[in-house]
């Protein structure tokens, strides 16, 4: 077997409310900077209870980031500055590239009593920070299933996994974003790419994530990986387990973040906020 990368860190996701009132839990996001470089955060709004969710995000703008939706049940409506509209609904996702700046709002919505899923910010490099705001919406019955041993199975959004690759494609920086699932005791390796951050997000049963230690890790939990070493190996509990993959190489650029908005410098963000109150702020119209 390859050598392994070691777990540089493991916790559990934290209850907190953004937008309007939403209850969710945050994987990982400001207080972590920048460990998870390029990713900025993410946060688990899985929920049982409408109260928690329905309160929605309603406008508010974004500028030099990604933001990803992955939807597991229930779904997404939003609506943008661009005239765009429309809903991400369960197994799809949006990749939202913001770029100069777009100002929109999300709104979840229950499907048979179910609402869930996932938003990853992934940062984008000063030289990218100003691109023109665009989106790659992919409905789940077209993210390419991927079965490459008996016991896994990997939907592949973002990245190449043996001949596959994912439908989220031309992201600055090449990220990896995958959904696996393992069958009871199965075992999982990946390699991954050179110099990215590697990281994972438990979803469902419970797995080891760093055999050379004898620790499960159950749902709700977020995984970094070290930098050393090139592969993951990773062997689910017994009752399997599901997490979210995803890499990606470093940026190592200043970071200055506030609210939906991260540039490299607090003048930046001065402008940023300056220019939203000022009816301003969008570049492409
Ligand atoms: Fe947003």
């Amino acid at each position: 077997m390859p050598p392994a990368k070691a777990v540089a860190r493991a916790f559990p996701a934290r209850e907190t409310v953004e937008g309007a009132g939403v209850r969710l839990h945050r994987a990982f996001g400001y207080d972590h900077l920048p460990l998870f470089d390029p990713f900025l955060m993410l946060d688990d709004f899985r929920a049982e209870d409408p109260a928690d969710y329905l309160a929605g995000f309603p406008w508010h703008p974004h500028r030099g980031i990604e933001t990803v939706n992955y939807m597991l049940d229930g779904r997404v409506e939003h609506r943008d500055s661009l005239g765009h509209s429309g809903s991400v609904e369960a197994g799809g996702v949006q990749w939202m590239t913001a770029g100069s700046g777009i100002i929109h709002q999300e709104m979840p919505k229950p499907v048979d009593g179910r609402m869930g899923g996932f938003q990853l910010w992934v940062n984008l490099p000063r030289s990218h920070k100003m691109i023109d705001p665009r989106y790659q919406e992919v409905p789940g019955n077209e993210i390419p299933i991927i079965s490459p041993q008996r016991g896994v199975r990997i939907r592949v959004i973002s990245g190449t996994i043996g001949e596959v690759t994912g439908p989220v494609q031309d992201i600055v920086g090449f990220p990896e974003f995958l959904d696996v699932t393992l069958g009871p005791d199965v075992p999982f390796s990946h390699e991954v790419r050179a110099e990215h951050t590697a990281a994972a997000y438990v979803i469902g049963g419970s797995g080891n994530f760093d055999l050379r230690q004898d620790r499960e890790l159950p749902n709700l939990t977020m995984v970094l990986f070290g930098q050393e070493g090139r592969w993951v190996h990773i062997i689910a509990g017994n009752r399997g387990a599901r997490f979210l993959y995803f890499s990606g190489k470093p940026l190592k650029d200043p970071v200055a973040w506030r609210g939906p908005i991260v540039m490299n410098t607090k003048e930046e963000i001065r402008e940023a906020f300056e220019e939203y109150r000022k009816g301003t702020f969008l570049r492409k119209r």
